[in-house]
């Protein structure tokens, strides 16, 4: 059942975080100025899509000694980006001193099979932070977002059971539910990059209290500590951390955090029986398991 526009849900989003790969790039190229170069990434986000990667990229922000770039670049996972090569790549990285660590964030990488060899040849030394949430609740969001924006388009949409069950079962080819599917995903990352290079972030976790799972990537990424609590408040109108800086305080905007497309009872819990062996079949990968439902 397809279901009409009700206008008053509309609301564009704006959010660099869910950007489409080719917008906020600048065309710069390997420039230097007082900020120093544009080097290529130390570091990488790779994923999960909703599970909190802009969080986790403008907190390792507040160090001095990382630079990040602000916008998802896309550069391994769409060909037209590819094609264009090392220097665009390096073109679109933030300007960093010596000993400043480069960082970026693509969401996209993760599930895209031709992204870990890619990355390899470009650097086998790269480190990777993956930040994972519960995957029921990350198929929810990423239903949201792409509600979110088809309402802005005025495009028709479906409802989340419609797209999740097919005849009563959960239809595995639906594409949020095989973005849940991490221990897919991390096998190939595993097959190129060894485990030690691969951080995994409790992104449940950064939500509820962010210094710690901070402290831990700091740790990662060999950092000297400087992030601590004082970086966070709990702002109860976002119902999120938000950051301070230099006095100045910072929350993420609007498109994170926002209220999840209804679900009903018997479809979720469907869900969680379907995630169930996914999920441990990842808690064996990673060595740890989560608190998911
Ligand atoms: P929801 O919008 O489902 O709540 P990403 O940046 O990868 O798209 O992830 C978005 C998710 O980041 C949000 O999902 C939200 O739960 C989570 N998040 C984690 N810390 C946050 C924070 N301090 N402020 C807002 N959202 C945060």
């Amino acid at each position: 059942m397809l279901r009409t526009l009700p206008v008053l849900l509309l609301t564009v989003n704006l959010a660099v975080g869910s950007s489409s790969p080719g917008d906020v790039l600048s065309p710069s190229y390997n420039k230097s100025n007082s900020s120093g170069v544009q080097r290529l990434p130390d570091a990488i986000i790779i994923g999960v899509r909703k599970g909190g990667t802009r969080a986790l990229l403008e907190m390792l922000n507040l160090h001095p000694d990382v630079k990040v770039a602000k916008a998802e670049v896309h550069y391994f996972n769409v060909e037209d980006h590819y094609k264009r090569g090392l220097a665009w790549y390096r073109s679109q990285m933030p300007f960093t001193k010596p000993g400043q660590l480069t960082l970026e964030k693509t969401p996209g990488y993760f599930a895209a099979p031709q992204v870990p060899a890619r990355v390899w040849a470009l650097n086998p030394a790269a480190r990777l932070l993956l930040i994972v949430r519960d995957p029921a609740e990350r198929l929810v969001s990423d239903y949201t977002q792409v509600l979110h924006n088809r309402l802005a388009r005025r495009k028709p949409y479906r409802p989340l059971e419609e797209l999740l069950l097919c005849k009563g079962h959960v239809d595995p080819d639906y594409k949020a539910l095989q973005r849940s599917l991490y221990h897919r995903h991390l096998a190939r990352w595993l097959e190129v990059f060894p485990r030690e290079q691969i951080h995994v972030v409790d992104g449940d976790a950064l939500v509820r209290d962010p210094y710690p799972e901070l402290r831990q990537a700091e740790r990662f990424l060999e950092l000297p500590t400087h992030i601590g609590p004082q970086n966070f408040y709990y702002n109860s109108t976002k119902g999120f951390y938000c950051l301070l800086e230099a006095g100045r305080e910072k929350c993420l905007d609007q498109s994170k955090g926002r209220p999840h497309a209804p679900l009903d009872g018997l479809a979720f819990r469907k869900l969680c029986h379907y995630l169930a062996k996914p999920n441990r079949l990842f808690f064996d990968m990673v060595g740890r398991t989560f608190s998911w439902c």
